[in-house]
């Protein structure tokens, strides 16, 4: 996949299918450090250590309509492509965890890319998800959550009229971020 957004919008879709209410993402960029690490966590059902073991295996899938899962090993492979890695912690009951850390300076490093699609593509699928994102590029950093936008907004992030007007005002900030 050409973009970390997409990694991020796959994997999200796991933490839905396994009933998580709430999501944290977290991209840290650490120039100084060059690393870029991402880590998607979730109060969903959670994982045994056979299951986290199979979910690394492109073969391996609980889904019932393809004989393959990619979402995990892609971002995987993607991590250690540039040197990093790759780990995933999880309980059944208890939530799973699941971080990559890329050698952000490596030629291989996939861009972060649109974070405005994928998150307002989240917000519109599922109204009923916590979702809280942060990205974090040295000192700088952007915060969205859906608890603060429900105050603010009301109940219906899922309105296209709030979904385009947030996808504009995470971009915004994305580009920010950048400079
Ligand atoms: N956050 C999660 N919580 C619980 N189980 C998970 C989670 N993420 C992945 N899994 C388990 O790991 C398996 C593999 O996940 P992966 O995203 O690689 O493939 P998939 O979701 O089955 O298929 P695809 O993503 O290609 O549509 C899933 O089928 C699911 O059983
Ligand atoms: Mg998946």
């Amino acid at each position: 996949m050409e973009e970390l957004a997409l990694h991020i919008l796959d994997l999200v879709q796991n933490c839905v299918e396994a009933q998580a209410s709430w999501v944290y993402i977290r991209v840290a960029e650490d120039p100084a450090l060059n690393t870029l690490s991402v880590s998607i966590e979730d109060n969903g059902r959670g994982m045994n250590e056979e299951q986290q073991a199979r979910a690394i295996d492109p073969f391996y899938t609980t889904r019932t309509t393809r004989k393959v899962g990619l979402g995990i090993p892609l971002l995987k492979a993607a991590a250690e492509d540039t040197g990093g890695s790759f780990t995933i912690t999880s309980a059944p009951g208890r939530g799973t965890l699941i971080e990559a850390s890329f050698v952000r300076d490596h030629i291989d490093r996939v861009p972060v890319g649109n974070m405005a699609d994928t998150l307002s593509a989240l917000l519109a699928l599922h109204n009923n998800i916590e979702l809280r994102y942060e990205h974090v590029v040295g000192d700088r950093s952007f915060c969205l959550s859906t608890a603060v936008l429900r105050e603010i907004c009301g109940d219906e992030l899922s309105h296209p009229r709030i979904v385009s007007w947030l996808r504009s005002y995470i971009s915004e900030q994305e580009n920010s971020l950048e400079v």
